[in-house]
């Protein structure tokens, strides 16, 4: 795809990966970047750091969960600054849990924004760029979401549903000239594990590396990027080797978290 002097709009632009690769394309000569997050402050200055590269951004603060509060800002922003010809579905949300313990207001929001969020913004902004017949959407799924592992269960779940998600789009949406292609990092360096416990022997990449393999997946035409060596051998055992990627994943799995005993009568 040919980046320079387009429009993207990107979610979860307030910080992390959303950040990193709203900052890698306005860097590519994008002519202006929509930025989109709850988080007024955090935008306002991750929009100056994209006015200092050169390209233009506008901000959009909107909780992503409530789909006529997004219909109503998507529109607007369309009118004023479309065509959008790239569409980034970025924002996420997880939590780390033995499933045992799990909390069902956690599960809804994982739902409500990894999946239903993206499914919104991307019925809003699909129809417009059917009707002109050129666009690119990226849907940012997870490694989580070809492999899945303990504690992250409804997590995982989310993410496998984006991967599908994606392929039947990609297939749907061809006749009217629209790629859809998926993201899928390996473990990253943000805000969202700080609080995890980790999986043995998987070291965190930096959102800088995630945006860096968008850009070349974007130049390559991949319908599928993944981000690290250790994302291109779990992908690779998934193919070839199915029973050794399960014993690496118990084997590396957080223990403390698979919490064993008596739950209910
Ligand atoms: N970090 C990892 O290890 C990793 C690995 C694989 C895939 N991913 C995926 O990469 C994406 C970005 O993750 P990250 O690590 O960058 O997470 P992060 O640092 O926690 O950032 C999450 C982003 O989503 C936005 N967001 C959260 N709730 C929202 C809502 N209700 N409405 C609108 N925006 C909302 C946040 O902004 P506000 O709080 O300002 O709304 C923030 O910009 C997610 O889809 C995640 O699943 C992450």
């Amino acid at each position: 795809m040919n980046l320079k002097g387009k429009v993207a709009l990107v979610t979860g632009a307030s910080r992390g990966i959303g950040r990193a690769i709203a900052l890698e394309l306005a860097q590519q000569g994008m002519k202006r970047l929509i930025l989109v997050a709850r988080d007024r402050q955090k935008l306002a200055e991750a929009a100056k750091e994209i006015e200092a590269r050169g390209a233009q951004a506008t901000i959009m603060a909107v909780d992503l969960t409530k789909p006529i509060f997004v219909n109503v800002a998507a529109a607007q922003l369309w009118r004023s600054y479309g065509p959008i010809h790239l569409l980034v579905n970025c924002a996420g949300v997880a939590y780390q849990n033995s499933f045992l313990r799990s909390k069902l207001p956690q599960v809804q929001e994982e739902l409500s924004l990894n999946f239903l969020g993206t499914y919104t913004l991307t019925q809003i902004i699909a129809r417009r760029m059917a009707s002109r017949k050129e666009g690119t959407i990226v849907n940012v799924s997870s490694l989580m979401g070809k492999v899945a592992a303990p504690t992250m269960a409804t997590y995982s779940a989310t993410k496998f549903a984006i991967v599908g998600f994606t392929q039947a789009l990609r297939h749907e949406l061809a006749s009217y000239n629209i790629r859809v292609i998926a993201l899928l990092p390996t473990l990253t360096d943000t805000d969202m594990i700080q609080k995890f416990e980790l999986f043995r022997w998987v070291i965190p990449v930096t959102p800088q590396q995630v945006a860096r393999a968008l850009i070349s997946g974007l130049h390559r035409d991949s319908p599928e990027i993944l981000v690290g060596w250790q994302s291109h051998l779990a992908a690779w055992c998934l193919r070839f080797a199915p029973w050794l990627l399960d014993a690496i994943v118990q084997i590396s799995s957080p223990q403390k978290l698979q919490v064993t005993g008596t739950f209910g009568a």
